[in-house]
């Protein structure tokens, strides 16, 4: 009775029926399943999937059910799906997307239908910052998390100056942001700084001319999905890498760019949340089980997705697998921590990003393999709260 009465209220109200304990946990998938960041959006899908199987994908007798929709790594595009999901296929939750600049156009609508929103890649760092929202819960980095420890750590290793390049979008501005900051407080400069367009950048020769004229120490890059594939590639074939150091966010050489990369990746040094030569029995299982399934390395982005889905259904089975109170489901977010591929992991109350370590790695060859090996660590890395200020109902 109560839930007919809860029914024909939410026809009269225009909203979606409360979910009965049989009905499925629908959860909308927006990541970009075509356009230069379509790898990742592969990669992700494939770790939810697994830890879904590892974890289980049935709570309290519902099953977990994923819709999928293709965001493209165009906001519109990317918003324009997150509305249907909410408003047509009216799932109890959202995992999404890869792409900061998507994220942004994200924010506002999932703040106001107050759907909880899991980030499982983009690292805007507004997002739980100035921006941030009590539905949205990042699992992966933030931009300024991923790369603020690098200025200080490389001026320790010698280097004075930076030259930086990195896609033309919020994600590349972000990053090179935190690194020029740290850099220069060590005593750093940064002598020139280029963003190339990131959709259309094909030929990366005109940049790579600039840098080899500003003799910088080494150049801090951002790029990923096919352009860091071309861009690495290029940087080998100008011979760059002998004069100046290849530094930068850690995507430059992922797992999942590495075979078409081969061996004009050996060089480079980067930070990251994950390499899959971290030394745990917790990465172990989870290549291994990737590997078997897949038949290749597990990368940063599987482990996001993994991550995620843990995450998810560890805080469903908190709330008895109810979805309805999206308070209380956040608040069982909160609850969880634990130590997964990348090590240990929890989301922080106070901004909604994930608190974890953060990897310093040198792309080299292993006998016959190219491998990130891990040269240092910074542990528990925990974003400051960046003007974020956490009130349910702020617009
Ligand atoms: C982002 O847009 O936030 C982004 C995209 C790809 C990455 C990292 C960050 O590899």
């Amino acid at each position: 009775m109560r839930i007919l009465f809860g029914l024909a209220l939410a026809l009269i109200a225009g909203l979606p029926a409360p979910a009965g304990a049989g009905d499925p946990i629908r959860i909308g998938v927006v990541l970009p399943f075509s356009g230069v960041y379509a790898a990742l959006g592969g990669d992700i899908t494939d770790g939810m999937m697994l830890a879904f199987e590892t974890f289980g994908d049935t709570v309290a007798g519902r099953r977990i059910e994923l819709i999928r929709e293709d965001s493209e790594v165009k906001p519109s595009v990317g918003l324009t799906k997150t509305k249907k999901l909410v408003y047509q296929d009216q799932v109890d939750l959202l995992v999404g997307p890869v792409a900061s600049n998507v994220a942004g156009a994200m924010r506002d609508f999932v703040h106001n239908a107050e759907i909880p929103l899991i980030v499982p890649n983009a690292g805007n760092n507004l997002l739980t910052g100035e921006r941030c929202s009590p539905w949205v819960i990042r699992t992966s980095f933030s931009n300024d998390q991923i790369n603020r420890g690098m200025g200080g750590w490389l001026f320790d290793k010698g280097y004075r100056s930076l030259y930086l390049l990195a896609a033309d979008y919020a994600a590349g501005h972000q990053m090179m942001a935190a690194v020029k900051r740290s850099f220069t407080a060590a005593g750093g400069a940064i002598v020139g700084e280029e963003y190339p367009p990131l959709r259309e950048t094909k030929d990366f020769a005109p940049y790579l001319a600039k840098i080899k004229a500003a003799k910088p120490d080494a150049m801090y890059v951002f790029f990923a999905g096919g352009p860091a594939i071309q861009f690495v590639k290029q940087v080998h074939d100008f011979g760059l890498k002998k004069e100046i150091a290849l530094t930068g966010a850690g995507w430059l050489t992922s797992p999942l760019f590495l075979p078409a990369e081969g061996a004009a990746a050996v060089g480079f040094t980067g930070a990251l949340n994950y390499v899959p030569s971290i030394d745990s029995d917790e990465n172990r299982q989870f290549q291994n089980a990737f590997q078997e399934k897949h038949g290749r390395v597990g990368s940063e982005f599987t482990v996001q997705g993994y991550d995620t889905a843990r995450l998810i259904v560890e805080a469903l089975e908190i709330t008895g697998g109810a979805t309805d109170d999206k308070a209380a489901l956040v608040a069982a977010m909160h609850q969880v921590s634990f130590t997964g591929p990348r090590g240990p992991l929890r989301i922080d109350p106070a901004t909604n990003n994930v608190i974890q370590d953060i990897y310093v790695f040198e792309t080299r060859q292993v006998g016959y393999a190219v491998k990130q090996v891990v040269i240092d660590k910074m542990e528990a890395v925990q974003d400051p709260p960046n003007g974020c200020r956490m009130e349910v109902g702020r617009g």
